[in-house]
């Protein structure tokens, strides 16, 4: 959406209804027993709660309205119909057609892009049907055990998030792994242990430049080898990738490569060849519940009416609390140990695609924009962080996210303690502790006010039936409308990342001549250092 967020009427009468004051969430809460019951949202299977953020029914009226105003529903229409909404780059963003249906048609210049899509997949499934039944061997005649997928930022997040999430339901004789960071101990570590001839390494680059996907791929090719000798190697290494031509000149054929749509932004492509090594782990079949379940969000999205459409308000919410309210962080806690990757996946996905300061238009923004997304699994946060949420000087909205069942503990007994924690930090922000309840309660009066809560702390609570594939899948895709529900509003490009390329530009030119004369005298002794500590 382009124009200014700030001159529509919906956003004059935001503003003026948050001068007006907003009651305590305490009380909203306390004077209307059913504020949860009316306000929360069944998208799929996950069920959604706001009532503990700091909005009232005109805070949501006027929200709605704010959505209105800057059409999103019809941003998303432009999207899902294949409209080349990444503006700056002048491509479509059509991660859901990823995971539309065979029948349907998206076209893109004039071409039904499904039937590539559901060819790859097609691909995908006999590669890792393949690998699970102990057909795929490799060039020594052992079959492939183990997969390697390398990638950083969406060529890594979303799938090492997705395995880690559904690992209960792995193949138990595969073993599956991934290496992201340039530091060469993360490739030693997902290499230990493996053998070349029964290991299989999937280089996923969506630009295929990436240097940190580039040196590892290059270092796994010779662990490959030294194992296996230069040749044979080559039979080990698939790519996934939007350059085939690329990937061709770096040595991987066309036939074991799995091509990634340039109109796939990276932290969207999980549902893409990108999840490959997914795919092997858990099986064609639940990888396709995966995407039944980003499918069914979609479906909502598309059509759901604005206050009763999951993704959409959430991503409201987020306006009201970065824009509006001004908070400036947003912590994720899932109560899930195999959702401990959601936080850093979620940085990615709502930092990389809302930290912009230029709308559109080319203008700078006139409001704030993207929130720092960070946390933890709970209840480890609560011994961490948790103490900066209830008493820091600083207000953080919260996700968090529960889990009802899980096969790990079928009694329940963590089951019911990870959610009666996760239910009193959610009800301890909000009400906190009065300086008088902890005066009745014996308190010295010289600790009182360290022991005093202020609450008023928003929250938003999503409770999961459970980790299966496709309720995964609804929770991500649920995270990915939201972040386009906030940056439509903001009138910002939410599939782009201009902002990663002076950091890398920079990093080469160094690299290729750290010696070079134009580096600041900071990088000069950095450097200087540098080579003194590795005597060279
Ligand atoms: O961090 C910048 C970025 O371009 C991300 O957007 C992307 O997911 C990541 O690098 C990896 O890019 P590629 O898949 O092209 O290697």
């Amino acid at each position: 959406m382009t124009g200014s967020t700030t001159t529509s009427a919906a956003w004059t009468a935001l503003v003026r209804h948050r001068d007006d004051g907003i009651a305590p969430l305490g009380k909203l809460l306390t004077d209307d027993p059913g504020r949860a019951t009316r306000l929360g949202i069944e998208v799929g299977d996950l069920w959604i709660d706001p009532s503990r953020q700091q909005v009232t029914d005109t805070t949501l009226a006027l929200l709605a309205d704010l959505a209105d105003e800057r059409s999103v529903a019809a941003s998303f229409q432009r999207m899902m119909d294949g409209q080349p909404v990444n503006a700056t780059e002048g491509i479509p963003a059509l991660h859901t057609a990823l995971r539309a249906p065979g029948h349907e048609v998206i076209r893109v210049g004039g071409v039904d892009v499904v039937p590539a899509v559901h060819a790859t997949l097609d691909r995908m499934s006999d590669l890792a049907t393949s690998i699970r039944d102990g057909r795929r061997t490799g060039a020594t005649g052992e079959p492939i055990t183990a997969v390697v997928s390398l990638g950083i930022g969406g060529s890594h997040l979303g799938p090492a998030l997705a395995a880690e999430a559904l690992s209960h339901l792995a193949q138990a004789d595969l073993t599956v792994r991934f290496s992201s960071n340039l530091d060469g101990a993360d490739l030693v570590e997902a290499l230990d242990g493996l053998e070349p001839a029964s290991t299989l390494i999937v280089v996923c680059s969506k630009s295929f430049t990436t240097v940190e996907t580039l040196t590892a791929a290059q270092s796994a090719r010779g662990w490959l080898a030294e194992g296996l000798g230069v040749d044979r190697a080559a039979e080990h290494v698939v790519a996934v990738t939007a350059s085939p031509e690329r990937s061709e000149a770096f040595g991987i054929p066309a036939e074991l490569t799995f091509e990634l749509p340039q109109w796939v932004g990276g932290r969207f492509s999980l549902p893409s060849a990108v999840g490959l090594a997914v795919m092997v782990a858990i099986g064609p079949p639940a990888f396709m519940e995966l995407l039944a379940g980003m499918r069914l969000v979609d479906e909502h999205v598309a059509t759901a009416p604005t206050l009763r459409n999951g993704p959409v308000l959430l991503g409201l919410i987020d306006v009201w609390n970065r824009s509006l309210l001004g908070r400036t962080s947003m912590a994720v806690v899932p109560y899930a140990h195999r959702l401990k990757l959601l936080p850093a996946y979620l940085q990615q996905l709502s930092m990389e695609s809302l930290g912009k300061g230029t709308t559109l238009d080319g203008l700078a923004v006139d409001t704030p924009t993207g929130a720092v997304v960070w946390g933890t699994a709970g209840t480890d946060g609560q011994h961490a962080f948790f103490q900066l949420l209830h008493q820091g000087t600083d207000v953080v909205p919260c996700d968090l996210i529960g889990v009802a069942r899980t096969a790990a503990d079928p009694r329940g007994a963590h089951q019911n303690l990870l959610l009666a924690n996760l239910a009193a930090q959610a009800a301890a922000l909000t009400h906190g502790r009065t300086r008088a309840e902890v005066a009745a309660g014996g308190t010295p009066p010289d600790l009182v006010p360290h022991r005093t809560f202020a609450g008023n702390r928003p929250s938003t609570t999503i409770l999961l039936p459970e980790l299966t594939p496709s309720v995964l899948g609804q929770l991500l895709a649920t995270y990915e409308h939201r972040t386009v529900t906030a940056a439509t509003v903001w009138g910002i490009d939410p599939f782009d990342q201009w902002g990663v390329e002076l950091g890398k530009e920079l990093a080469s030119r160094i690299a290729a001549d750290p010696d070079g004369g134009d580096h600041d005298g900071s990088t000069i002794e950095l450097l200087r250092r540098y080579r003194e500590l590795r005597g060279t």
